[in-house]
Parts: structure tokens; C-alpha cells; sequence
């Protein structure tokens, strides 16, 4: 069945990574978006963890919390109650999305947590305590605030921060209690202000976005000395009344439009190996990132998953990468090739080739046993002159690796191809190979990043 007429079936389309995010979930998302199929799109899981680019016309655009759809016209875009809300980058996303959508419907539900500067400060601190054998987060408090949101002590949600609300205060004085006694044991491991400015760079930014501080004085945010109640209920209370208007449920919200037939888009945070479940644990995001966890924070069934596969591999942070690229010259220009720096962070993102047994494990998680496997390659027109390899095998043995895989020659110039079938013989045979060792149909293939540049 052509792709099409399977979208004019579903009602729930699904958009998830099989590997560690990064593959370009935000193009896909706005590309579906454009068809005019669908009426909402709504992101529902991670936090502003999350980098997901868009272009608009010649403008790259790169969201962390508003859902990619929404520079479509028509569209209403909703974040969900698993998301984990840092208003300062909501509203960031939400002036990009007005100085090109400027109709744009933006909604947020009332019970998602959100990111306080204490979640921040624990994320950094733990971080720089680890060492080198910290995750390598991005440092923007996700992991923090879906503790507090899971221990159901200390945590804040949008809802306390309206204006008819009586809680904040309440509820900023137990975070403060429950929190700060970490901050401050963090705090003795370090000899000196200069040492957490050095390492925190990403902090001062976010104080100084924020008003609370001035940028010198990273020290005391991470003493909690910023911590002080008013200063948080202002800052927070004039949050609260500026998101006033975007509160919604989300959960009635999508369901009503379903009742209605209209169609939704859920688009997925990170990727399967990101997941706290089913990652590399540790080195993992703190929520569910599968097709399975991203039904169950939507609270809404998927009919149909397309899993975004980029052509090569990526990892931003550490842990696991087994297809990853020694050679640091190969690396180096494979990374050039693909702009590959993280959205969030801008760290260079470590490179690799694609993993089958990864990707047949991570589609084993988001496709049911009898169902489509429907994949979305992206990034192909990146490998133009690259001779790239598909992982087949590796297993770790005492005496060396060892590690089966098949080569291919220098992938062609794909710009001009209209139509998967129209592709050159290396990169058919390239993607051919995916989707034959995966059990998978390419659907989409990538050759660029506008929302037209993908060949079906
Ligand atoms: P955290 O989600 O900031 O706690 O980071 C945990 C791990 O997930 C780190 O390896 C991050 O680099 C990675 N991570 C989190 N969000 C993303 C994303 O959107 N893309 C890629 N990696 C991510």
C-alpha cells in the first residue's frame, strides 16, 4: 500500500528514532505535517533535552519543547503531560514559531512538570562530580524533574504557576527542602567558583535567560543562594500568567479530535537506545523514548509507527556505540558532512556506521510482530562519496573484537532522483540491504534538509 493512502488509513501516526535520536524526527514530522492529513501534533514525551530542526524555506529553525508541525499552517500543536516544561525555552521556541507562523496554536498540558532551577543545578552538578565517567546529559535538567516528578515530593507543575493558584509557594518550599541538602553535599566536592564556571558554561546562559542572575554568579546559583522563594515565585508567577492562555488538556484535547476524525501526529523524543527501559543504561535519558513509551505518555495507541533511521549512525554523550568510527579523520568529515553537532548542546556528535542488530532490536520494540515495519531513511544524500559499511554482527571475545559487516562503494549523488526506485546502483543497493537485513520498507529516503527534499 503506498505510503499515502496507509496515512489516509491511521488516524495515530507515530514518528520514533531507533537508535539515539538525532536521525531527523523533526523533518519527517513537519514533511507529514504538510500533507494536510492531519489536524494535531503533539509532543509527549522528553523535555528540552530535545533538538528537533526544521526548515523553513532557506531558515533553519530548531525546536526543543513545541512539536515540529507547528510552522504548518492549520496545524494545532500540543505538549503533553509526560513532557518535562522549561518555560524560558518555551518561550524561545514559541517567538520562532510566531516570526514565521504567526496563526500558529500552541497548547501545553497543565500537568506537566516543569523544569525549576534546581533540576538544572542537579543535573550539572552530578555531571561534573561523575567525572569522565559521567552520561554526557545535556545538562538541562530533564533527568532532575522527572525525579522529583516520580518521587511526587518537591515537584512543580505548570498548573502551580497560574495565577489563581495557592500552591507555589507551598510547593517551591518543599522542592527547597527536599533538593537544596543535595545541592549543597554536591557543592563540597568543588574547591572553587571558577572551577563550576569553567565547567558550566550551559548554566550561566540559562540564569541570565531567566533573570536570575547575572551570569558572574554561577556560585551561588549552584549554593541555591538564588534559590531564594521570592525571587522564585516572581520569576515563576509571570511565567505561569504568560502560559495561561496555552493551558489545556491534553489528553481530552487529542481524544476529542480523534472522536471527530481528525488525524495526530505524536512525535517521539530521542531514541529506542535512549530509552531508561530498554537503553544503554546508564547512559540513557531519564524517560521512555520506544513507540510503546511514547503511547503511554501520549496516552494514546499509535496505528502507525514510522521509525526514523538515519543512513549513518550518531551518539551525543557517552556510553555504548559499537559501529562508531575510529578513524578520527573519516569521522571528522563524516561528522562535517552531516553538521553533526547536537541541536541542544552544539557538541560534536561521535559518528559511526548503521548497526542492523541495533536497528532490528529497536524495530523488535516499536513494530508489532505481525505489522508493517515502516521505515523513514534520512540523511542518505550525506554519505555522497563516502564508501559507508552496514554492521551485520560484533561481539566483544577476550582475544579482540570481532565484527562482520558489508561495504559499499562511494555512495552517488542522489539530488536529482525523483523515486526510491530511481536511485543510482550503490545507494539501491544501500538501501535495499536496509531494508532486506532489517525486514523493513523504506518508505522515505532523506537526500536534503527542506521539507521537500525526501524521495518516496
Ligand atoms: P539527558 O536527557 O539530558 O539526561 O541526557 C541523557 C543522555 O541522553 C545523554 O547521552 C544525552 O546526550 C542524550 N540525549 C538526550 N536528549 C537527546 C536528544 O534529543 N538527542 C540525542 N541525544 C539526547
Amino acid at each position: 500500500m503506498p505510503l499515502g493512502k496507509l496515512l489516509r488509513e491511521s488516524q495515530v501516526v507515530g514518528v520514533v528514532d531507533t537508535f539515539f535520536g538525532d536521525s531527523g524526527k523533526g523533518k519527517i514530522v513537519d514533511y507529514l505535517a504538510s500533507s494536510g492529513l492531519f489536524s494535531i501534533n503533539l509532543r509527549a514525551n522528553g523535555g528540552p533535552n530535545t533538538g528537533h530542526t526544521v526548515m523553513a524555506g532557506n531558515k533553519r529553525v530548531i525546536f526543543h519543547l513545541i512539536p515540529s508541525g507547528v510552522l504548518v499552517p492549520g496545524i494545532t500543536s500540543v505538549i503533553g503531560r509526560g513532557v518535562c516544561l522549561e518555560p524560558a525555552t518555551f518561550f524561545s521556541d514559541y517567538r520562532n514559531t510566531l516570526s514565521i507562523n504567526p496563526e500558529a496554536k500552541v497548547y501545553v498540558d497543565g500537568s506537566a512538570h516543569v523544569i525549576m532551577p534546581w533540576h538544572i543545578a542537579l543535573d550539572n552538578l552530578r555531571e561534573a562530580v561523575r567525572g569522565k565517567e559521567n552520561i554526557g546529559t545535556t545538562g538541562k535538567g530533564v533527568g532532575p524533574c522527572m525525579e522529583t516528578r516520580d518521587s511526587r515530593i518537591g515537584f512543580v507543575t505548570l498548573e502551580d504557576l497560574l495565577p489563581f493558584s495557592l500552591d507555589l509557594e507551598e510547593k517551591i518550599e518543599a522542592a527547597r527542602l527536599t533538593v537544596l541538602p543535595q545541592i549543597t553535599e554536591l557543592m563540597r566536592r568543588f574547591d572553587s567558583d571558577e572551577q563550576l564556571v569553567k565547567k558550566h558554561s550551559s548554566a550561566r546562559g540559562f540564569l541570565s535567560e531567566i533573570g536570575l542572575g547575572n551570569g558572574t554568579n554561577v556560585g551561588d546559583f549552584f549554593r541555591g543562594n538564588d534559590f531564594a522563594v521570592e525571587n522564585i515565585i516572581n520569576v515563576y508567577a509571570e511565567y505561569g500568567s504568560r502560559l495561561h492562555i496555552h493551558l489545556t488538556d491534553s489528553l481530552a484535547l487529542v481524544q476529542n479530535a480523534e472522536r471527530r476524525g481528525g488525524r495526530v501526529i505524536i512525535e517521539g523524543s530521542q531514541g529506542v537506545f535512549l530509552d531508561i527501559i530498554h537503553g544503554t543504561y546508564p547512559y540513557v535519558t531519564a524517560g521512555l523514548t520506544t513507540r510503546p513509551g511514547l503511547e503511554h505518555d501520549a496516552g494514546i495507541f499509535i496505528d502507525t509507527c514510522i521509525n526514523v533511521v538515519k543512513a549513518y549512525a550518531t551518539r551525543v554523550g557517552n556510553g555504548p556505540f559499537p559501529s562508531e568510527i575510529k578513524d578520527e579523520e573519516l569521522a571528522g568529515r563524516l561528522r562535517e558532512a552531516g553538521r553533526e553537532y547536537g541541536a541542544t548542546t552544539g557538541r560534536p556528535r561521535r559518528v559511526g556506521w548503521l548497526d542492523m542488530p541495533a536497528l532490528k532490536h529497536a524495530l523488535s520494540l516499536n513494530c508489532r510482530p505481525n505489522e508493517r515495519r515502516l521505515v523513514a531513511l534520512t540523511k542518505l544524500d550525506v554519505l555522497k562519496g563516502f564508501e559507508p559499511k552496514i554492521f551485520l554482527d560484533y561481539t566483544d571475545k577476550r582475544d579482540g573484537a570481532y565484527i562482520d559487516f558489508r561495504e559499499y562503494k562511494g555512495i552517488e549523488d542522489i539530488g536529482d532522483v525523483k523515486n526510491i526506485e530511481g536511485l543510482p546502483q550503490e545507494a539501491h543497493r544501500y538501501v535495499g540491504n536496509i531494508g532486506e537485513l532489517s525486514r523493513a520498507e523504506i518508505v522515505m529516503v532523506g537526500k536534503g534538509p527542506g521539507r521537500e527534499e525526501i524521495i518516496l
